[in-house]
């Protein structure tokens, strides 16, 4: 038994909505100083042409915490790479690939707040509802999907297909 990709966002969609968020961004925060934090690896392409469709002087930076696991604990324990960047006093917007229990997104703000952050928001490529555990705030939102494993644009089936261009939903077969 394997699985089959079946195309659901083309890049052409991405682009798009890319540009409209990047264009929000710019409108709410004209004039202050944003560092983007991404959470590695899955935010990468995201990131990068989002920051690039910004036309403010942002900094960008990144953390990683431990994929999947139990409950994450604000702390050092999962996270396995730490920002670079002093975030006392910055504007910061976290950006993930793609939020689904909620928990590392939580966590990530935990972090990013206790490090002195003027403001946190979050901005994510998918918000996939049906297995959210922990209510997290999405201030930017890229699409909304109700179930299904992805994958293309940064987001990985085991480490694969993480480089495509358009995302997919995997289908068993
Ligand atoms: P959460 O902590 O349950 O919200 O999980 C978020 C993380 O799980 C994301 O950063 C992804 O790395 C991974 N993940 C969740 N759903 C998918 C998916 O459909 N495709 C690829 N990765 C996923
Ligand atoms: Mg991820």
């Amino acid at each position: 038994m394997g699985y089959r990709k079946e195309i659901l966002i083309p890049k052409e969609l991405i682009r798009k909505r890319v540009k409209e968020i990047a264009e929000k961004i710019r409108m709410d925060y004209e004039g202050k100083e944003l560092v983007l934090v991404g959470i590695l690896k899955g935010c990468v392409f995201f990131l990068a042409d989002l920051a690039r469709e910004i036309p403010l002087s942002i900094k960008i930076d990144f953390l990683r915490v431990a994929s999947y696991g139990s409950e994450m604990v604000p702390g050092k324990a999962n996270l396995t790479k730490d920002v670079e960047i002093p975030l006392n006093g910055k504007h910061v917007i976290i950006v993930e690939d793609i939020v689904d229990t909620g928990q590392t997104l939580n966590y990530v703000k935990e972090i990013i707040k206790n490090k002195g952050a003027e403001s946190v928001k979050t901005c994510v490529l998918i918000d996939k509802l049906e297995r959210r555990e922990k209510e997290v705030e999405l201030d930017y939102c890229a699409f909304k999907v109700e179930k299904g494993f992805l994958v293309g644009y940064g987001l990985d089936y085991n480490e694969e297909n993480r480089c495509l261009p358009d995302i997919y939903i995997l289908k068993e077969e």
